[in-house]
């Protein structure tokens, strides 16, 4: 197996990302062979812990993935833990020290990861301190990952963009979107690429609209301190959708490659069209959960949520319209919808292809004696929880005379597939360490996904809406399906 080479210092090693998702994806590529015995984990935070009682956490984490005794120990005995003051230089220091033991004890040759899972105002010091303490060296490579969120608005985002490239070339840095590691969002280019069924109607010719849902069920759990501040626009819509927006959006690149995809990504993007604030408000609407019932479960308000303000202007819930202008795409809209506290979860993309130019069909007679249209064709892509695609089509049904019926092409991975198809956060790790940027955002994309978000946040800001307006366990308020309405759409949600 392809065996890397590095030391990653994770700070933020005490928290739940690490705990929930870097630990567990580490051990499945120590497990696969990617790492093995030239690699080793700082883990880094404020609390005083010692290396045996770190090693116990990294063992927990690992637990569900059922490791024999001695792999757990083998590969927990690869961590090491640091208390550390991210603004104290002198920690730098010990930092730079344990590197070093740990470089030459494991023989890994200067590679280093530094892997910023904690929030982000500490990214700056963090990154002048990684060069002024000269922990940076020339030896093997130093790549930073960074968690979301880069900055606030386009503003912060490019103050702390300026931080971070003073030290690190774009190149080294690595900006996690998590939807970009998963697989059917990395399947999106295979669909259009490798077939030429669809890339040659993937244009306003043949498409009427797309619809891209990510609907979660849960609530707002105990993040409710960080989501006051984000909300769903900054949370999903800047980062994760406008990501997948770009993915579809975008002309085929002349090779599948980072440089290449990365241009054509922010093409796509930079013809998605500026709103005014006045037409940002016709065109997005935001919700936020009341009180709901689903199933018997009764889920209490955003605003009755731990460390949520009581009367919250917080949106939890954002659809909206954007369009694209350029040749292949004029006319179209993208809708798109995410929201906590909704019916369920589910992650898919709708291509809702246009009608045949005349349907010939049209005295068809449902089985209720009524005239019927002919459904659209559309693709689904179906991101989560389960993952693949479906086609409906319209067939004839079996029987005498002539009635078309819909018809399903569903290839959906069964459960034990997707069960082994690695994690985002592995597939990410294994590319970070490969040097290999394709699956992550880059600034130009982060900073024209700034400029769209902007707008529709400086619109909202400057009016206010009577929240809450959906109740939880609902698909989000009236106007997310008035506003497909309006363009004679309707939002295609089928099981
Ligand atoms: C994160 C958001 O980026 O994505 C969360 O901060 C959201 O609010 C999460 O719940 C959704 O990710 P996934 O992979 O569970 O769909």
């Amino acid at each position: 197996m392809n065996e890397k080479i590095a030391l990653f210092t994770i700070f933020g090693g005490t928290g739940d990302l690490a705990k929930r998702k870097l630990y567990p994806s580490l051990f499945r590529l120590y497990r696969k062979g990617n790492l093995a015995e030239h690699f080793a984990v700082i883990g880094t935070a404020r609390r005083d812990w010692s290396d045996d009682h770190y090693r116990e956490i990294v063992r927990d984490t690992i637990k569900d993935l059922n490791p024999t005794t001695e792999e757990a120990e083998a590969f927990s005995s690869h961590f090491y833990y640091q208390s550390h003051n991210v603004n104290d230089s002198e920690h730098y220091d010990t930092l730079k020290k344990l590197s070093d033991t740990l470089n030459d004890k494991y023989k890994l040759g200067g590679n280093h990861i530094y892997y910023l899972a904690m929030a982000p105002q500490f990214f700056g010091t963090i990154v002048q301190h990684l060069k002024s303490q000269e922990i940076l060296t020339d030896n093997g490579f130093d790549r930073l990952v960074i968690e979301k969120p880069f900055g606030s608005d386009y503003d912060s985002a490019y103050q702390l963009n300026e931080e971070i490239r003073a030290v690190f070339p774009e190149k080294d840095i690595f900006r996690i979107d998590h939807y970009l590691g998963k697989e059917m969002i990395q399947n999106i280019s295979a669909i259009r690429f490798a077939n030429n069924i669809f890339e040659s109607q993937w244009n306003n010719r043949y498409i009427d609209n797309v619809q891209i849902t990510f609907a979660e069920s849960l609530g707002v759990e105990d993040r409710g301190g960080y989501y006051e501040h984000s909300g769903a626009l900054k949370d999903m819509v800047q980062n994760h959708i406008l990501q997948v927006v770009a993915l579809l959006a975008m002309e085929p690149p002349v090779a599948f490659s980072e440089a290449e995809i990365r241009a054509e990504k922010v093409k796509a993007l930079q013809a998605i069209r500026l709103y005014s604030e006045k037409e940002a408000l016709e065109n997005f609407v935001r919700g936020q959960y009341g009180h709901g019932k689903l199933e018997e479960q009764e889920f209490v308000s955003y605003r009755e949520e731990p460390n949520v303000d009581e009367h919250s202007q917080t949106e939890t819930f954002v659809a909206g319209k954007f369009l694209i202008d350029n040749f292949r795409w004029s006319g179209v809209p993208f809708y798109i919808r995410t929201g906590k506290r909704l019916t369920e979860k589910g992650t898919r993309i709708n291509i809702v292809f246009k009608q045949v130019p005349v349907n010939v069909f049209k005295d068809d007679i449902d089985k209720c004696g009524e005239k019927t249209d002919l459904p659209p064709n559309v693709l689904t892509i179906y991101i989560q929880p389960t993952e693949g695609f479906s086609m409906t089509l319209n067939g004839k049904e079996i029987g005498q005379g002539f009635t078309t019926t819909p018809v399903k092409l569903d290839y959906r991975h069964s459960a034990e597939t997707t069960g082994n198809s690695p994690e985002a956060y592995e597939k990410l790790l294994l590319d970070s360490l490969n040097g290999d940027g394709t699956n992550f955002s880059h600034w130009d994309e982060v900073a024209q996904s700034w400029r769209i978000v902007d707008i529709i946040r400086h619109a909202w800001d400057k009016t206010s809406v009577e929240f809450p307006n959906y109740a939880a366990g609902s698909m989000g308020p009236d106007a997310a399906f008035d506003l497909l309405a309006r363009d004679n759409f309707t939002w295609d949600w089928q099981p």
